[in-house]
């Protein structure tokens, strides 16, 4: 057998790759010591056994006693051969990977034959263009100019259905090797075969390598769809390939990497010079492209556009560079739509400008937050100061969340600890036991007669209690005069002692006289029918009530503690914070 990988290819693969980084895209580790920990991905665990060593090299489980080195692991948690386990690692860290010799892999020859086809394909759409007054008339129209057509490979596929067909056959490619490579599409019904492309703008899309591996097509102007892809085939894979990197490959160590969202953006960059420009292809940002971007740099810049679409699609991209340990920073648009427009309307200084005080991750994603809640309302500065922590607690890095935790103190004037998630650091004399009592809250007249009414209605229709999806809290009815009366009711009813109104008179004979007395003869009442539905309402309502009272008391309370006791104000605030959370359930339930 002819050997393709030499031995020290090999060794350049095995040593390039990390073994921490490979092994940690499927299973989780942990630093422990010189070493990494995880639960072992071979057999079924719950305390980690498995354990990485980076410095030799090697894995090894310890419960189930599987290990080896990256080549092996990587053969044994994604199915491969051992070639094919060398070529997913050497393209991994950017290895040249040996032409094969067409025995050892069949499709090599068939690729081959894809990606010239693919060439002669751009080649003629390229050429197309001088013979389409209407497209060449829309491409100057969107600014580009005779360099940047060339540059880009920009074509156009006239409004016919046998043009490209009968050109490549000319060029002695078969109909069967067209269909391979995405550029016929097939008819169901009559099985003839015909452009898939036609009448559109024609982007050429290439590899890293520079290969030509299929076309994104745009219609002219208006019409749907808007863009038409190559569907994948042997040779085009979206998932794992970026738009423009080819270019933007040169420059990307020394600048890093512009991601942006379409083939117009990439392109309106290179032409004012900023190279480093790329766009996934119609797909959310991939962890593949992420791991092909990070072969090259480590910063990366979003300029996706600037409409909801867009934000959420930044929100995503940054998760997805964030799991593949880079730092993304995010360039604002401002009122611009996309970079496209920017570079129109502003020029391309502004843009520079742009890339140059772009905006940390993190500080675009606390925005995020914070652009959501009105700051002034107290309630939602609570809800907001939660979402804040629960981020900030969620960052990777320690220094970072020191850092951010301490901005957000000083703008939101409440102690860093908070945003910490644990007490700040108050000598342990100066803390105190939480003074929090659960005192009577004087009910306002509307919530009384509430009460009033929720419990005239019960008296009425008892065999409803037992079915209300909202417990009533006796507590919630402190203040009405009725809570006494409330607490041993209540617990009667859920337990069904009592269905009828009658029995209800029956059971408390003497006691409560007065209580029941003001229900039967108040005038006010609920005068529809009785249904859970209208009873639950009342609970919430009354719930609500309390709620309210309980959290302007606390607030109250949080006023009259001085600054510097942290751990107090902290736990005071934690209380507001539950307490809203509970008013939220009730509005959303
Ligand atoms: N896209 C796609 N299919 C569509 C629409 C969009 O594949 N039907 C992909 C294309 O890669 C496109 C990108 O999503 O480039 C962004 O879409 P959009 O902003 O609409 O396109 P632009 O390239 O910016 O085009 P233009 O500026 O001409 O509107
Ligand atoms: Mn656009």
């Amino acid at each position: 057998m002819k050997t393709r990988f030499t031995d020290e290819w090999i060794e350049e693969v095995r040593s390039a790759s990390d073994l921490v980084d490979v092994i940690g895209d499927t299973v989780p580790l942990k630093k422990a010591g010189a070493n990494y920990k995880g639960c072992c991905p071979f057999h079924h665990e719950k305390t980690p056994s498995f354990m990485v060593s980076p410095e030799k090299g090697i894995y090894k489980c310890f419960g189930c006693g599987e290990g080896g080195d990256v080549i092996a692991f990587v053969m044994k948690t994604q199915n491969m051969n051992f070639v094919e386990a060398l070529e997913y690692l050497a393209s991994r860290v950017n290895i040249a990977i040996p032409e094969q010799s067409d025995e050892v892999d069949p499709d090599q020859k068939v690729k081959k034959r894809l990606y010239e086809l693919n060439r002669e394909a751009a080649i003629f759409y390229y050429r197309n263009l001088k013979n389409a007054r209407e497209a060449y008339a829309y491409f100057r129209k969107r600014s580009l100019s005779i360099e940047t057509i060339k540059t880009f490979g920009l074509g156009f596929s006239s409004d016919e259905w046998q043009e490209v067909k009968e050109a490549m056959l000319k060029k002695g490619f078969t109909e069967e090797e067209m269909m391979q490579a995405g550029l016929l599409s097939k008819s169901e019904k009559t099985g003839r075969t015909y452009d898939r492309f036609r009448g559109r703008m024609m982007f050429p899309i290439q590899d890293i390598r520079g290969r030509m591996i299929g076309f994104g097509g745009r219609v002219l102007d208006k019409g749907e769809p808007k863009y038409l892809n190559s569907p994948e085939t042997k040779i085009f894979n979206k998932r794992f390939n970026l738009y423009a990197l080819h270019l933007a490959k040169k420059d990307a160590r020394r600048e890093g990497l512009i991601l942006v969202e379409g083939y117009m953006d990439v392109i309106a960059l290179h032409q004012v010079g900023i190279t480093t420009a790329v766009a996934s292809l119609g797909t959310a940002l991939t962890k593949e492209q992420a791991h092909l971007i990070k072969r090259y740099t480590d910063q990366v810049y979003i300029c996706y556009d600037s409409d909801s679409a867009g934000q959420k699609a930044t929100e995503r991209a940054i998760q997805v560079l964030l799991d593949a340990q880079m730092e993304p920073r995010i360039i604002l648009l401002g009122t611009a739509k996309d970079p496209d427009e920017w570079i129109q309307r502003d020029g391309v200084e502004s843009f520079q400008q742009a890339i140059k005080t772009a905006t940390y991750f993190v500080d675009y994603q606390l925005a995020r937050i914070q652009s959501k809640y009105t700051v002034k309302d107290d309630e939602q500065r609570v809800l907001c100061i939660r979402e804040l922590t629960q981020y900030v607690q969620g960052l990777k890095d320690r220094t970072t969340r020191e850092i951010y935790a301490e901005h957000l103190a000083r703008d939101f004037q409440v102690p860093k600890g908070l945003f910490l998630g644990r007490a700040a650091d108050v000598p342990r004399a100066k803390q105190r036991e939480p003074a929090i009592h659960k005192e009577a809250l004087v009910l306002k007249g509307n919530s009384r007669s509430l009460i009033q009414e929720f419990l005239m209605m019960i008296h009425e229709k008892p065999e409803l209690f037992g079915e209300l999806k909202i417990p009533p809290m006796v507590v919630a009815f402190i203040g009405s005069g009725f809570d006494g009366y409330a607490s041993e009711l209540f617990p009667l009813l859920s337990e069904g002692m009592v269905q009828e109104p009658e029995e209800i008179a029956d059971y408390f004979a003497e006691r409560f006289e007065k209580e029941r007395e003001m229900l039967y003869t108040s005038k006010t009442g609920f005068s529809g029918e009785i249904s859970l539905k209208v009873l639950t309402d009342y609970i919430k309502k009354i719930h609500l009530q309390y709620y309210r009272g309980l959290k302007k008391d606390r607030e109250g309370l949080l006023q009259s503690i001085p600054m510097r006791d942290d751990e107090m104000r902290k736990m005071i605030i934690l209380e507001i914070q539950e307490i809203m959370r509970k008013m939220n359930d009730l509005g959303t339930m």
